[in-house]
């Protein structure tokens, strides 16, 4: 059995103090394996917030895997936005912009999809590249359970009012990630925590509890913001997700009333492999 605990959009500048706090006891209590973050650690990506961050981090007793978001790059100064977007999250985070741990059951890559501009108006939407997507082909016949994560959208779920483009290249990575049995995608930036199934036949639906999955269906999970006040329609959560054998557990854990309690739990199960 492996723990993954999946928080995302910790929007360090925009964070309420006492949910950080209580967060940090949650994960604790959960005692997981390995910590996701998908990205948004910060706001505007300035010193003071990547600091913030920082100390955040020290403070998980759990290894993690971190990916940036959009707003991990700062806009100014601009020579760095455009010749240097990541030096503050390399000081700050983590040297390397594609980062992976693993056990004997589970291997997790991390995929940077933030960009600091591209042929696009909306600035904060991200991409991958082909070499990006290459580098999660390598594990198409590894026999563990593959745990990608990356801040953007790859799909919509429930989010029929979006104001954002999905990823460029969000459909290539999920045809690569079919390719294989047992792959999960676990991504931010929406502020709204859902899951769904993706296939190249069937498409994306929602995931309901019970449901088996097909060897080439790939789960999505978006996590909701965990601690900032950027709420979309939802309340702070974060992901405890169980990998069992042929079987994935999602609590969703909601902070409400000053406390942190699960507020759902999807079970659902690979089938015919
Ligand atoms: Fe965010």
């Amino acid at each position: 059995m492996t723990v993954v605990a999946h928080i995302s959009d910790i929007h360090f500048g925009r964070e309420v103090p006492e949910i950080v706090t209580a967060l940090l006891a949650d994960l604790a209590a959960a005692s997981p394996d390995v910590v996701v973050i998908s990205g948004d650690l910060t706001q505007l990506g300035s010193h003071g917030e990547f600091t913030a961050a920082r100390a955040f981090l020290d403070r998980i007793a759990a290894p993690y895997v971190v990916v940036p978001g959009n707003h991990d790059i700062a806009a100014f100064p601009l020579w760095e936005l455009f010749f240097a977007p990541f030096t503050r999250w390399r000081r700050y985070i983590t040297q390397g912009l594609a980062p992976e741990w693993s056990n004997a059951a589970v291997l997790v890559k991390g995929v940077n999809s933030a960009r600091p501009f591209g042929p696009y108006l909306n600035w904060s939407r991200g991409r991958i590249a082909p070499a990006q997507i290459a580098a999660v082909a390598t594990a198409e016949r590894d026999p563990r359970v593959l745990v990608v994560t990356a801040h953007h959208p790859v799909a919509y779920g429930d989010d029929t009012g979006h104001d954002y483009d999905l990823v460029t290249r969000g459909d290539a990575l999920l045809a690569t990630l079919a390719k294989r049995s047992r792959s999960l995608i676990l991504l931010g930036h929406r502020h709204r925590s859902h899951a769904s199934l993706w296939s190249p036949a069937a498409g994306e639906r929602t995931a309901a509890t019970g449901a088996a999955m097909a060897r080439d269906d790939v789960l999505i999970v978006h996590a909701g913001t965990a601690t900032s006040d950027r709420l979309r329609g939802q309340v702070n959560s974060w992901n405890l997700i169980t990998l069992a054998g042929e079987g994935v557990e999602i609590e969703m854990r909601q902070y409400a009333s000053g406390s942190w309690a699960t507020a759902s739990r999807l079970e659902l199960f690979w089938s015919g492999l």
